[in-house]
């Protein structure tokens, strides 16, 4: 079978996650626009490859053995990176999965549009931002999404509107779907510098309360209903816990860095002692928000196996 250029083989996945740890994918596409994904999902098909969606890799974690699958990677050089408003200065936008996250926030604010400035220092890509539904205590991206456009694994493309969506605290109806573009929907203007100040605030307190310094997948566990996975990790002892080279920042506790080689056995065991430390101290059990992605055994107790 002929492979296009876009797809590859044996591709390492470690330095397209923030964490900078895992294997390789078997495959790896990466289309810049609907025939190359089109044929990207038949490629697949024919190869009988599992389908994975990768963003931005800033809430992921990958397995040391990789993972036996074709991955999917939508290129922001073309059709899934554009970032246009439907007319000018309207406030609604036509967005591609592809944007990174903190183009499309710088964008949004420096057209004096306000709203999107509690995701100031949030990495990763839009599709991925918009499917785990991801924010801050000041609100979450799921709000602005009037629509969405999403493939099949067959290739079938279907526009999604608002009503046929729904947003959960960091979860959707778009987890595990392959949404290509998106039309976000936006209320307040307000003057631009007023809205770049308020990103810079935002900014400032992430750097402030969370390790930026170091690798990581952000948030290791949701916050469990009305509390703080961060303060019962931290009341429970976790922080500077360490297995091999990840560790539990002393900044935050619900993050866990890479200081240098980390395996993602080691992330998992370490995510498991912090979750039996919790479990312990205050009889909660965390749910993991990031994803783990490849068989490795000690992802299993965190899938919920235990
Ligand atoms: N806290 C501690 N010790 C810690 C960490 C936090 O006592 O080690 C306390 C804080 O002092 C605060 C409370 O816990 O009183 C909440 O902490 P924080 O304000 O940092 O918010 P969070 O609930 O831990 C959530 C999101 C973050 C997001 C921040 C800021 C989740 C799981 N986390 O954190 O998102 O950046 O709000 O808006 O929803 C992510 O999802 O990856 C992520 C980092």
């Amino acid at each position: 079978m002929a492979i296009p250029a876009f797809i590859r083989e044996n591709v390492p996945l470690a330095g397209l996650t923030t964490f900078g740890i895992g294997g390789s994918a078997r495959w790896l596409a990466e289309p810049a626009t609907r025939a190359e994904l089109a044929r990207s999902l038949e490629v697949g098909r024919q190869l009988g490859a599992q389908i994975l969606i990768l963003g931005g890799g800033s809430n992921l974690l990958v397995s040391d053995a990789g993972v036996d699958a074709l991955v999917l990677k939508l290129a922001g050089n073309d059709e899934f990176g554009l970032m246009n408003p439907q007319a000018e200065a309207s406030l609604i936008w036509r967005v591609g999965a592809a944007v990174p996250l903190p183009a499309l926030v710088a964008a949004v604010a420096g057209q004096g549009i306000s709203g999107l400035e509690m995701l100031a220092g949030i990495p990763g890509s839009v599709g991925g931002a918009v499917a785990m539904n991801c924010g801050g205590r000041d609100g979450s991206i799921g709000a602005f999404v009037m629509e969405a456009e999403v493939h099949s694994p067959q290739g079938e493309a279907r526009i999604l509107n608002r009503d046929e969506l729904y947003f959960r605290y960091r979860s959707s109806n778009l987890a595990g779907a392959l949404a290509v573009n998106f039309v976000m929907q936006f209320t307040n203007r307000e003057e631009t510098s007023a809205v770049l100040e308020k990103m810079r605030v935002h900014r400032e307190s992430k750097i402030a309360g969370q390790p930026v310094t170091f690798p990581s997948a952000g948030c290791i566990f949701k916050n469990p209903d009305g509390d703080s996975a961060g303060a019962l990790l931290d009341r429970a002892g976790c922080k500077g816990m360490r297995e091999g080279g990840a560790e539990v920042s002393s900044l935050h506790a619900n993050f866990i860095v890479n200081r240098g080689g980390a395996t993602s056995s080691e992330v998992a065991v370490l995510a498991r002692r912090m979750r039996e430390a919790v479990l312990g101290k205050f009889g909660v059990t965390l749910e993991p928000e990031i994803v783990l992605w490849g068989t490795e055994p000690a992802f299993i107790p965190l899938r919920g196996g235990e």
